[in-house]
C-alpha cells in the first residue's frame, strides 16, 4: 500500500490528541505496520513519551520511528518519513492557527479528537474549516466519552452539523490512558485485554479501514 498520513489536530488544548497519537501510532505498528511519529508539538510531551520508551525496550519494541518537526517543517518531514514508514501520526499543538497548515496539508486524514462538551465542539470549527479547505477527510473521534448514553447522543448530534465524518468508536474517559503514557507506554502494552485497548484497536481498524 501507499503510504499514509494521519494528522491529528483540534484548536482546544487537552482534548487527547497526543494521547491518541502514541496509542494510534502503537497500534498500527503492532498490526505489523512501519510507523511513525512526528511531533510538531513545541511543548515535546511525545518526545519524552519515547525517550522513556526507547530507554526502556531498546530495540525490542514494536517498530515504531520518531521524530520532531517545526510547524512550517511538518510536511516535508512527513513525506521524507514515509519513505520508509506505511504510517506517519503528526501531532499538533493546541491554538495551531495558520501556522499548523503545513500539517493539514500532509495529512491524508485529520483526526480531531473531541471532548464532548460544547466547548470543545465549538474550538473545532476552525480546524475542520482548514481541512476541508484544503480538501481533506476530517474524521471526528469523540474521546473521554461519558458512559451516559443520553449526553453522549446530545452531543454527536451537535457534531454532526460540523461537517466531517463521526468515527464509531468512541474512546471512554479511563485512567488507564493517563497512566499508561507514563513510562512510554501504551495502552495495547499495559492492559492488552482491557476496554481501552479494545477501543484503541477498534479505532485504528476503522481509521486503516477509511484510508484503504
Ligand atoms: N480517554 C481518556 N481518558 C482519560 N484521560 C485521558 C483520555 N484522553 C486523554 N486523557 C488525559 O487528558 C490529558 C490531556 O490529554 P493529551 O495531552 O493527550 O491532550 P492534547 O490534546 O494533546 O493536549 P495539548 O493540547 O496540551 O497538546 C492528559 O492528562 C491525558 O492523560
Ligand atoms: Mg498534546
Amino acid at each position: 500500500m501507499a503510504g499514509k498520513i494521519i494528522t491529528i489536530a483540534q484548536q482546544k488544548g487537552g482534548s487527547g490528541k497526543t494521547t491518541l497519537a502514541a496509542n494510534l501510532a502503537l497500534a498500527f505498528a503492532a498490526s505489523g505496520k512501519p510507523t511513525a511519529i512526528l511531533d510538531t508539538d513545541p511543548q515535546g510531551s511525545l518526545g519524552r513519551w519515547f525517550m522513556s520508551r526507547a530507554e526502556r525496550m531498546g530495540d525490542n519494541g514494536p517498530g515504531l520511528g520518531f521524530r520532531t518537526a517545526s510547524a512550517w517543517g511538518a510536511r516535508y518531514e512527513a513525506r521524507e518519513l514515509l519513505k520508509t514508514h506505511d504510517y506517519v501520526v503528526i501531532d499538533t499543538p493546541p491554538k495551531m492557527g495558520v501556522d499548523g497548515r503545513p500539517a493539514i496539508e500532509a495529512a491524508d486524514l485529520v483526526i480531531i479528537p473531541v471532548t464532548p462538551s460544547p466547548i470543545d465542539i465549538w474550538a473545532t470549527e476552525p480546524t475542520i474549516e482548514m481541512a476541508l479547505t484544503e480538501r481533506k477527510p476530517v474524521l471526528l473521534v469523540m474521546n473521554r466519552a461519558s458512559s451516559r448514553a443520553r449526553l453522549t447522543g446530545e452531543m454527536r448530534e451537535v457534531m454532526g452539523k460540523l461537517g466531517g465524518e463521526i468515527a464509531n468508536t468512541m474512546i471512554a474517559s479511563r485512567i488507564i490512558f493517563a497512566e499508561a503514557m507514563s513510562h512510554g507506554h501504551g495502552v495495547l502494552e499495559k492492559q492488552p485485554s482491557g476496554l481501552a485497548a479494545a477501543e484503541i484497536r477498534a479505532l485504528s481498524a476503522e481509521i486503516a479501514g477509511l484510508l484503504d
